[in-house]
């Protein structure tokens, strides 16, 4: 891997953040903005089991770093009035380790597993038994005359989070009764959010400022609100405290995150794309040296979000620039350019989708 450090739009949070980032959590389920159809049925599983009495199913959450995953998980044993515990995937090396969290559980309490595909497979043995049938074996004794014991556990709830659903092992998956799937958010439930963590920060947003920070948010709340925190920053120092349109913009020019949440590096590899290379198509490991970074940088770090954003397009001759990546440059592509083919079978695929899509309109 290479060097290169995101800062301001990195997904991820290091220690200090996620201190930080405590204050901010909703800790209601009507607290939490967007993922409307995770939060509708979450609310129905969530509300069918108190009606009945039970602890409701267990619930994956899966998803990429900063979409609320945790948040969630919190929000969850606060409406169930139950106590959470919570561990980690990593934490757990040894079945023994799970079994000791296993067995002090107290009825109906909720056991938080955060990057739960990260376990060791006996524990993961360990976690089927005990999530379908409340029952932990422990071992007694070594070697051929070794023993399991049943030992019966206190009903849970199960909560896993994942940002690698893939790499779960399907029989794990399938003792989750309810999975929810986190999107990333609309502009719009990122400018409430916004409103929301400025309230509780005491500082004073404008519309045209949330506007602006969620623009550049690549469609994640952590980026948001840190984002908010690098601008109240700079309207402290720089003006009257005040968040506006204005101290947005140039906040985050100084901190290098432009109109559509790029950062130095994403905007290298586009103007590479662009100006050297006319639009591509170019391969990944030539694009990398034009930009001096390593090819997995550019593949694993900028790129998922270019292409994510309809600005690059892989094809199977190299990495190509969309009309839009030259609309963003602010420059014209050249006549020639090679988003001709790329582009025109991406439109007429989307355009056959709209199609299809309005024909069912009446
Ligand atoms: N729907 C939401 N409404 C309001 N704030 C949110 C929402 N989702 C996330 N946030 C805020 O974004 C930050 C990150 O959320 P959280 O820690 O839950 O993400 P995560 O999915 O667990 O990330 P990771 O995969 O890195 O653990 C928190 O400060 C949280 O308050
Ligand atoms: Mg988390």
């Amino acid at each position: 891997m290479s060097d290169y450090e995101r800062d301001a739009v990195s997904a991820e949070a290091d220690l200090d953040e996620r201190a930080l980032e405590g204050a901010l959590r909703p800790r209601r389920l009507e607290d939490f903005v967007g993922q409307e159809r995770v939060r509708e049925q979450l609310s129905l599983v969530l509300r069918g089991a108190q009606r009945r009495g039970r602890a409701p199913d267990h619930v994956l959450l899966s998803g990429g770093p900063g979409l609320g995953k945790t948040t969630l998980a919190m929000i969850i044993a606060a409406e169930l009035g139950a106590p959470l515990r919570i561990s980690s995937g990593p934490a757990i090396e040894r079945s023994g380790d799970l079994a000791a969290v296993l067995s002090t559980l107290q009825e109906g309490e909720v056991l938080f597993l955060d990057e739960i595909h990260r376990m060791a497979r006996p524990a993961e043995e360990m976690l089927y038994v005990a999530m379908e049938d409340f029952r932990v074996d422990v071992m007694v004794g070594k070697g051929p005359g070794a023993t399991a014991v049943p030992l019966d556990i206190a009903p849970f709830t199960m909560v896993g989070a994942t940002t690698r659903a893939g790499l779960l092992q399907a029989p794990l998956r399938d003792r989750f009764g309810f999975t929810g799937h986190m999107d990333f958010y609309a502009a719009a439930d990122l400018e409430l959010i916004l409103h929301r963590s400025a309230g509780l920060l005491g500082v004073e947003v404008d519309a045209n400022a949330a506007a602006e920070i969620a623009g550049r948010s690549r469609g994640t709340p952590r980026i948001a609100n840190r984002l908010l925190r690098r601008v109240r920053d700079y309207a402290e120092v720089h003006g009257d405290g005040r968040l506006t349109r204005e101290t947005a913009r140039s906040a985050l020019t100084l901190f290098e995150v432009d109109g559509h949440g790029l950062d130095r590096l994403d905007r290298g590899v586009l103007e590479a794309l662009c100006g050297k290379f006319r639009g591509g198509p170019v391969g990944l490991s030539t694009l990398a040296v034009a930009v001096g970074e390593e090819p997995e940088t550019v593949e694993v770090v900028a790129e998922p979000f270019l292409v994510r954003s309809g600005l690059v397009a892989r094809t199977p001759r190299g990495r190509v620039a969309t009309p839009d990546a030259w609309a963003h440059l602010g420059l014209a592509p050249p006549p020639d350019a090679a988003f001709g083919a790329a582009a025109a079978a991406d439109s007429a695929a989307t355009g056959t989708a709209g199609a299809g899509g309005a024909g069912k309109t009446p």
